[in-house]
């Protein structure tokens, strides 16, 4: 397998110390196919491209009973592990019906004190015994990279299994930017697609994973702008900044996220992660929460064909009379999230092509 004799030439320090874009083929198969899913940088424009209309195929086909037996007959024969050892449900619920819509049956670990962790068996060791059983492996953990290192280390063995990336630490949450892309895509389909808009972020942008995995991905498409909305000690890493400097990306880094609205075609809301904070209340301090709140009043100034997004969980970014505006795209968002689970999921089992065939024959 090419990518374990790439792998066996490098020790993971080294391959750690790589830039993010090196990194990624490591974790493509030959065709070019994601095989591990971990980083946002694996996906060019053209992988992301075919996840959107795979996505769209299978969430045509699931409409009818027929075609939720085709699809859930795809993957009868293999076995999923949810491994979430860090609180979520909606990333771990449309990771689980995605894999309930391609046939896998999915089990679960999410909490550790039930696991031989707690007899001291390493994180390494309890992934390694999911690989004996499992034929995939999604995986949400506090631990920055952890996911990419297991990838790595998995690859190594003479049981490979994929490994899905739900949510590293502060680092990556390389689904939740693709299904933010597919909500774009879908968004603006009749506006010329995501080249060209302008994306205003805002909130703990300093801590936010989905924002950092987003902005990574936007850089895929054409003359899109970025603007980042925080106070100061929640904004945006240098890291990120840096990347878009070198992409010749123009952005913006701001406190004033109330004066952006009018220039976003989409609004991208975060809630503040106080759970990093190291001394409780300290993201608070100065944050002014109704600078970085979007309401009703906000719809006024949002352009008519703009749109509100949110990775959810919501807790005070968005008042509740924005939800019935069609502008608010956050719970379509989140369903969108199972559909585009399940074509990645598909096109790491190189099934994509026959899910293809049958929408040709069936759908069109
Ligand atoms: C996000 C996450 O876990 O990073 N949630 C999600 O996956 N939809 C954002 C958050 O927790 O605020």
């Amino acid at each position: 397998m090419t990518q374990r004799r790439m792998m066996e030439e490098l020790s993971w320090e080294d391959f750690n110390k790589l830039p993010l874009e090196e990194r990624a083929p490591y974790f493509l198969q030959s065709s070019g196919r994601p095989y591990h899913c971990v980083i946002a940088q694996q996906f060019d424009r053209e992988a992301l491209d075919k996840l959107c209309d795979l996505a769209t195929r299978i969430r045509k086909i699931a409409k009818s009973k027929i075609g939720m037996d085709f699809l859930s007959n795809l993957m009868r024969n293999k076995r999923a592990m949810l491994y979430f050892t860090q609180p979520s449900t909606r990333t771990f619920l449309s990771f689980f019906s995605a894999c309930q819509i391609l046939g896998f049956s999915p089990a679960e670990v999410r909490d550790p004190s039930i696991s031989s962790e707690m007899k001291g068996e390493t994180k390494e060791d309890t992934i390694r015994t999911f690989s004996s059983f499992f034929d995939l492996i999604i995986m949400r953990t506090p631990a920055q990279g952890f996911a990419e290192q297991m990838a790595w280390m998995l690859s190594k063995t003479d049981r490979p299994v994929p490994i899905i990336n739900a949510g590293s630490g502060k680092d990556q949450h390389p689904t939740q930017a693709l299904l933010d892309i597919y909500t774009l895509e879908r968004s603006f389909e009749h506006r010329g697609g995501i080249d060209g808009k302008t994306v205003l972020f805002c909130g703990d942008l300093a801590r936010g994973r989905t924002v950092r995995s987003l902005s990574g991905l936007l850089l895929q498409y054409k003359n899109v702008k970025q603007i980042f909305a925080a106070p100061d000690h929640l904004q945006i890493g240098q890291d990120i900044l840096d990347r878009l400097t070198a992409n010749g990306v123009e952005f913006k880094v701001t406190n004033d996220f109330k004066g952006q609205i009018k220039n976003a075609d989409a609004v991208y809301m975060t809630r503040i992660q106080d759970e990093w904070d190291t001394n409780p209340g300290e993201s608070s301090k100065g944050y002014k929460h109704e600078d970085y709140y979007f309401t009703g009043d906000d719809l006024k100034i949002l352009s008519p064909k703009g749109i509100i997004m949110h990775p959810l969980p919501r807790r005070l970014e968005i008042s509740t009379d924005c939800d019935d505006d069609p502008r608010a795209v956050y719970w379509r968002q989140e369903r969108n999230g199972m559909w585009i689970r399940a074509a990645l999921i598909a096109t790491i089992f190189c099934r994509d092509q026959e899910i293809t065939n049958y929408y040709m024959l069936n759908n069109r």
